[in-house]
């Protein structure tokens, strides 16, 4: 595989980041996934804009200018024929000596790779749903920054599949943050309900584009929270992320989620997703 590191394409193996890489030391840095249907990107700008952000709220230089940015994600796909997958970006602060306040001017180290998902958007797993538990959300305040402190969400993961899931949704105050990660929706009477944005969630690209298509489809849609009951008691619940598109949720801690089977709305909005955002 090729990947690009810091203005280069090298093959996997040659590609080095120092030991004094403050996103190894301290998680100081901030990625995004993209994914890759027949050959394009999906939402290539939504990323961007959110990449651009969380440098921000961490006093981070933006090492590329979206064009740059947006010519190597396409000769990644090219190098690495990549039809069906996704493009992991990393931008950390750079190395530097260690020490908890960090560099203003330190050099940013970007990281770009491709995985590559042959029929992702065809997978088997959305026909049958997946199964979440609840979980209690002990990850920092500021989950709208796309961090890569991500121990917690992959403890979470490990929980879940410990119980016998495939996920789990955290749960902060009694309600429903999201997913580990993705997002987490449920539907009741043919509302379509999700956590509204803030510090607590991730600001999900594709939350973005499903809650437009919903509502261009005449659904309403309440963004407010929710708690781990109101969502077993929900006809409906589902999530989304980059990855995963639209993904059923048909058991919630044991229990079963409407008819057990991924519903009507779900089905619905994954097919319009992938529609519309190719
Ligand atoms: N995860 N919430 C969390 C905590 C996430 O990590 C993600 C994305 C989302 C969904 O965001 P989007 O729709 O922009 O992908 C929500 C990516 C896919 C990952 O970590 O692999």
């Amino acid at each position: 595989r090729t990947v690009y590191l810091n203005g280069e394409y090298l093959p996997e193996e040659e590609a080095k980041v120092s030991v004094f890489d403050r996103g190894f030391l301290f998680a100081d840095g901030v990625y995004e996934v993209t994914t890759v249907l027949d050959g394009k990107l999906i939402d290539f700008d939504g990323h961007a804009m959110r990449l651009s952000r969380s440098l921000n709220e961490l006093e981070m230089k933006n090492p590329i200018s979206k064009e740059d940015l947006l010519e190597v994600h396409r000769e990644l796909v090219a190098r690495n024929g990549i039809e069906d997958g996704l493009i992991y970006l990393q931008v950390t602060r750079g190395a530097a000596d260690r020490d908890f306040a960090y560099p203003k001017d330190a050099e940013p180290t970007i990281v770009l790779f491709t995985q590559a998902k042959p029929g992702l958007s065809t997978s088997p797993q959305a026909e049958v749903g997946i199964k979440v538990i609840g979980i209690e959300d002990q990850r920092w305040g500021r989950r709208d920054i796309k961090t890569v402190q991500l121990l917690y969400p992959s403890m979470g993961k490990m929980m879940a599949k410990a119980a016998g899931c495939d996920d789990a949704w955290l749960v902060e105050d009694g309600f429903v943050t999201e997913g580990t990660s993705n997002n987490a929706y449920i539907v009741k009477d043919g509302v379509l309900i999700t956590r509204h944005l803030g510090h607590e969630i991730l600001h999900g690209i594709t939350r973005a584009a499903v809650l437009r298509f919903a509502r261009e489809a005449q659904m309403k849609v309440e963004e407010r929270p929710f708690t781990l009951k109101e969502a077993q008691g929900a006809d409906e619940a589902f999530i989304t992320s980059a990855s995963t598109f639209v993904m059923p949720v048909v058991e919630i801690d044991g229990a079963a989620i409407g008819t057990g089977k991924p519903g009507a709305v779900a089905a619905r909005l994954r097919e319009i997703y992938l529609e519309e955002s190719r």
